[in-house]
């Protein structure tokens, strides 16, 4: 007997992590996707490469439009939902908290009432999950000498940003209990990646080295963050969908601790190497230490062995080779954007 597709509705799935998840459950044939999004500015791969398949569709909406999404809710019906949707650059909730406050926490809330009344009303069946992702900066500061951040951490969000996600993730175990809203939290440390856009560290460094500009770090530069390939969190999503326990958080990083001055330095070794610049002096003559962001965390690490152990999830990518395939990834994005 033939089994039928899972029916899986993804917001934010134009976005970096998103439009990398769609890309490689597609890749599986096992699910029908409805990928709703609001086509922000993060949606800029997207807007250049739209992914087409015949299991899959797209929706330009914004998920706090409460009639469209009911409509949307009623005519796909989901076995599963992953929630990506969300402004994510912390230097933007600096400058404009207030659009955070209202994009990641009042809209992202009317469609958690949306899914709540959708669920409520129609006969769903048992597997169904809201899987939402969260991210590791709702835990805050890792201070001097203290464990990795596990699931049972304290939040202690630094940023706007980071206060919004929180809330939404306490909104989210609130409903758990209040109503058995059938969540699943997934909490990341930092991604990197194509289709990342262009303000985040990474990106933004290969393309500054590219093009011969400054290269700005904030403060002293020894901020510690957890990196992790997304195709290693992509591939951990889809565990903590099909495996993860309703009411449960999962921690997901692959133990790359580094500093942001080292991620920088890692990256202009490659280039010192593989493209090196015709009178032979280092790239690192680019970097620039730039006044520190407000608020900015100085350690995030997350312990993951509850993934490992409980989803027997343990896929890790090589940082350095990761990098590397990043780098000539944008290398060839940008060749390709110059030759037009
Ligand atoms: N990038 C990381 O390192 C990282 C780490 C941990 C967790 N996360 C979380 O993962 C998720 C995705 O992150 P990303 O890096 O892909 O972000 P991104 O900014 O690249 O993409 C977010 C996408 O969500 C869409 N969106 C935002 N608000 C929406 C709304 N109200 N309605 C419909 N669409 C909306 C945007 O248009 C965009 O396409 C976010 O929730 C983020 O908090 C990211």
């Amino acid at each position: 007997m033939k089994r039928s597709r899972t029916r899986l509705l993804i917001t934010g799935g134009a976005g970096f992590i998103g439009y990398n998840l769609v890309n490689y459950l597609l890749k599986k044939n096992k699910y029908n996707i409805l990928n709703i999004d609001k086509l922000s500015y993060a949606g800029y791969y997207y807007k250049k490469y739209p992914i087409v398949s015949k299991n899959y569709k797209f929706v330009k909406c914004d998920i706090g439009n409460k009639n469209k999404i009911r409509k949307l809710l009623n005519t796909f019906k989901p076995n599963k939902i992953i929630n990506l949707a969300a402004e994510s650059h912390v230097d933007n909730s600096i400058n404009n908290p207030s659009e955070f406050i209202k994009n990641n926490v009042i809209s992202i809330f009317n469609f958690i009432e949306e899914v709540r009344n959708y669920l409520q009303k129609n006969k769903v069946n048992d597997n169904f999950i809201f899987h939402h992702i969260s991210t590791d900066e709702v835990y805050g500061d890792l201070e001097k000498n203290r464990n990795a951040f596990s699931e049972q951490s304290p939040y202690r969000p630094s940023s706007p940003y980071s206060a919004s996600k929180s809330s939404i993730d306490h909104i989210l175990r609130a409903y758990f209990r209040t109503y058995n809203f059938p969540v699943v939290i997934s909490i990341c440390s930092n991604n990197f990646g194509p289709f990342q856009n262009v303000e985040k560290l990474i990106p933004l460094t290969i393309n500054n080295i590219i093009h011969e500009k400054n290269i700005p770090i904030y403060g002293n530069g020894k901020q510690i963050r957890d990196w992790i390939y997304v195709l290693d969190h992509v591939d951990a999503l889809e565990r903590v969908f099909k495996k993860g326990i309703m009411g449960e958080t999962y921690n997901i990083s692959t133990n790359n601790k580094l500093s942001n001055i080292e991620v920088i330095k890692k990256i202009i070794k490659i280039f010192d190497r593989d493209f090196p610049r015709s009178n032979k002096e280092s790239y690192s003559n680019l970097i620039r230490y730039v006044k520190d962001r407000p608020g900015h965390d100085n350690k995030y690490i997350l312990n993951s062995n509850k993934i490992k152990k409980k989803l027997n999830w343990n896929l890790s990518s090589s940082f350095n080779k990761s990098l590397e395939l990043t780098i000539k990834w944008y290398i060839k994005e940008i060749n390709k954007n110059e030759k037009k």
